[in-house]
C-alpha cells in the first residue's frame, strides 16, 4: 500500500470497508487478544469498543491502555496475550510493531503513518482511513474506524455508534465551518440515529449545555469567548438575571443548567449571546462557533453529562488522561454505578486542573516565536493534559496566526512536547504531526507524531534545543512565513 506525506490519494471507501472486512475476518480466526489504546477520549472510547466486540465473540481480552505507545512498552503488552489489537494509535509506530511482532499485529488508526525514507512499513493488518483518501483528522477517528470494524465482526454492534460519535467529538472532529460532523463520522451517526440511540439537532453547542450550572456554562465559555462574560461571574449573573432566566430552580433549589430551560429560553438566550458576539466585533468563524450540531444520546439520563456527546467525550478525558482508565473504560462498557460515580468525581479535579493550567499559563506569559506560539510549563502541568490547555488558549491568549507548542516535564526527566493548531492553519500547510514524526527521524531519542492539527512528542532532555529550531524551520516551511 502506497502513502505519502504530501500526494492526495483518490479517496476509496469500498478499499477502505473491504479492508476493514479483511481484517475481521482474521481476527474472528483467533483468540486471546490484548486491546491497547491511548489514554484520552478517543482512545479509551476505541477500547471500550474494541474490547465489547471481541468479547461479544466469545474471545478472551486483556487490555492495556497507554499514555503513548512508545518503543519501551512493547515487552509490557507481549506479557498479556497471544495476539495484539492497536486502536487509536500504531501506524505512527509500524516501526517499531514490525520490527517486534513481524506481521502478527493488527492496527485500528487515524493517526498519520510513520515513513521510512518516504515509505510506510508493511504492516499486514493495518486499517487506516489515510490510506484510502479518507481524511482522518476530519472525518473519522480512531474510535469511528473500531466501530466498523466491530460491525464488520457482527451487525447487530449497531449499539457501539454512540461510542463511535463520542471518539470523534473527543478529537473535536466538528471543530469545521458547519460545526457538524461530517463524512465517515456522519455515517456512523446515521446508524445511531436510525436505532433510536442518537438524537442531532442544532443548538447553542457551549460546553456543558447538559451538567453543568448556567453561571459557569457562560463563565468558562471558550470556545468562543464571550467578551464581558467568559471569566466574570458577577457580569454573567447580571446578564441572565436582565434576561429574565432564573439561575436557581426556585422549588428543589437545583441550580439550572441549559437544558433545564423552557425552549424559549433557551432561544432567548442564544439571540442574547449572539448580538453579544456581533456587537463585540467578534470574527465570523468565532462567531460560528456558537451554534451548530449538538449530539445527545437517548439511553442516558438526560441530566448527566454521559447524555452530551462533547460532555462524555469530557468525561473520558477526566478519567484516562489522570490515569484512571479503567473508569473510564467501565463507563464506556455501561457501568452507570461505581465507576460512574468516581468518573463525575474525576471530572470535576479535571476542570479545576484545566483551570489552574489555564491561569498559570496566562501569569507566566507565552512567548512568541517567529512560527510558533510556546510555553514550557515545567512541573507545574501534568505532561498528559499540557496538550488540552495549549489547544484552550486559542480565541483568548494567543491568536489563530501560528500553531503552539507546549513543553511539560516528565518524571524520567525527558520533556513532552504537545502541538496544537487549528483547521484555518492546516489549509494553509500546517502538519504538526508530519513535522513531529520528520523531526523524530533525525534527532536520536525522539518520538512523535500525530494528526495535522494535534501532535505530541516525547524528547530527551539535552536535545531540546535543537529539537525547537527544528521545528521553526519546519513550521516556517509549511506556512511559507
Ligand atoms: O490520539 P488521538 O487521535 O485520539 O488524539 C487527538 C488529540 O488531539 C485529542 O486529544 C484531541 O482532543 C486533540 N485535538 C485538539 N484539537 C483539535 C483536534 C484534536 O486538541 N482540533
Ligand atoms: O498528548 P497529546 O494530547 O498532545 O497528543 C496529541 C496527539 O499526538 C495524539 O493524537 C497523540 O496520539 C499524538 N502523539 C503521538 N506521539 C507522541 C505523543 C502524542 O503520536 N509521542
Ligand atoms: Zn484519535
Amino acid at each position: 500500500m502506497n502513502y505519502s506525506l504530501n500526494q492526495e490519494l483518490v479517496r476509496n471507501e469500498e478499499g477502505f470497508f473491504s479492508s476493514i472486512k479483511e481484517l475481521a475476518s482474521e481476527v474472528r480466526k483467533r483468540d486471546d487478544f490484548v486491546v491497547i489504546f491511548h489514554h484520552d477520549a478517543d482512545g479509551s472510547a476505541s477500547g471500550a469498543i474494541a474490547i465489547k466486540a471481541l468479547e461479544r465473540e466469545g474471545k478472551k481480552v486483556s487490555w492495556l491502555c497507554l499514555k503513548q505507545l512508545y518503543k519501551e512498552n512493547i515487552p509490557q503488552i507481549k506479557e498479556l496475550g497471544e495476539n495484539y489489537l492497536f486502536v487509536d494509535f500504531g501506524s505512527g509506530q509500524l516501526d517499531y510493531l514490525v520490527e517486534d511482532f513481524g506481521e502478527d499485529f493488527f492496527v485500528l488508526d487515524h493517526h498519520q503513518p510513520v515513513l521510512i525514507d518516504g515509505v510506510m512499513p508493511k504492516a499486514k493488518w493495518q486499517v487506516n482511513p489515510l490510506l484510502f483518501g479518507i481524511n482522518g483528522g476530519t472525518e473519522i477517528s480512531g474510535s469511528g474506524v473500531t466501530f466498523f470494524f466491530a460491525l464488520a465482526l457482527n451487525e447487530n454492534n449497531f449499539d457501539l455508534s454512540v461510542l463511535g460519535i463520542v471518539g470523534a467529538l473527543g478529537d473535536m472532529q466538528d471543530s469545521n465551518s458547519e460545526c457538524s460532523l461530517i463524512g465517515l463520522n456522519r455515517k456512523i451517526l446515521n446508524i445511531g440515529v436510525e436505532h433510536k440511540l442518537i438524537d442531532v439537532k442544532k443548538d447553542l453547542r457551549l460546553y456543558g449545555r447538559v451538567s453543568r450550572p448556567l453561571v459557569s456554562f457562560l463563565t468558562f465559555s471558550t470556545s468562543p469567548t464571550l467578551p464581558g462574560l467568559t471569566a466574570s461571574e458577577d457580569n454573567v449573573k447580571a446578564f441572565l438575571t436582565q434576561l429574565g432566566i432564573p439561575l436557581k430552580d426556585p422549588f428543589t433549589e437545583k441550580w439550572l443548567t441549559y437544558n433545564d430551560l423552557p425552549f424559549e429560553k433557551q432561544r432567548e438566550l442564544t439571540s442574547a449571546l449572539l448580538v453579544l458576539l456581533l456587537e463585540n466585533n467578534t470574527p465570523e468563524w468565532k462567531i460560528k462557533e456558537l451554534i451548530g450540531e449538538v449530539y445527545t444520546f437517548r439511553k442516558e439520563n438526560s441530566s448527566s453529562p454521559l447524555y452530551d456527546g462533547k460532555e462524555f467525550a469530557t468525561m473520558l478525558n477526566a478519567c484516562s488522561r489522570n490515569k484512571h482508565s479503567k473508569v473510564a473504560l467501565s463507563v464506556c462498557m455501561g457501568d452507570r454505578n461505581e465507576g460512574y460515580s468516581k468518573a463525575i468525581a474525576l471530572m470535576d479535579a479535571h476542570r479545576e486542573n484545566l483551570r489552574r493550567g489555564i491561569e498559570f499559563v496566562k501569569q507566566k506569559g507565552v512567548e512568541e516565536k517567529k512560527s510558533f506560539y510556546f510555553f514550557d510549563a515545567g512541573n507545574a502541568i501534568d505532561e498528559s493534559i499540557v496538550g488540552v490547555i495549549a489547544g484552550m488558549l486559542y480565541g483568548s491568549v494567543i491568536q489563530e496566526n501560528k500553531p503552539i507548542i507546549a513543553l511539560a516535564h516528565n518524571t524520567d526527566g525527558s520533556i513532552k512536547a504537545s502541538g496544537r493548531g487549528t483547521s484555518d492553519l492546516v489549509r494553509r500547510g500546517l502538519n504538526i504531526g508530519g513535522a513531529l514524526k520528520e523531526i523524530s527521524q533525525v534527532v536520536e531519542g525522539v518520538e512523535g507524531g500525530g494528526h495535522k492539527i494535534a501532535a505530541g512528542m516525547k524528547i530527551p532532555l539535552e536535545e531540546l534545543d535543537n529539537v525547537l529550531s527544528l521545528l521553526e524551520e519546519k513550521f516556517i516551511e509549511q506556512l511559507g512565513l
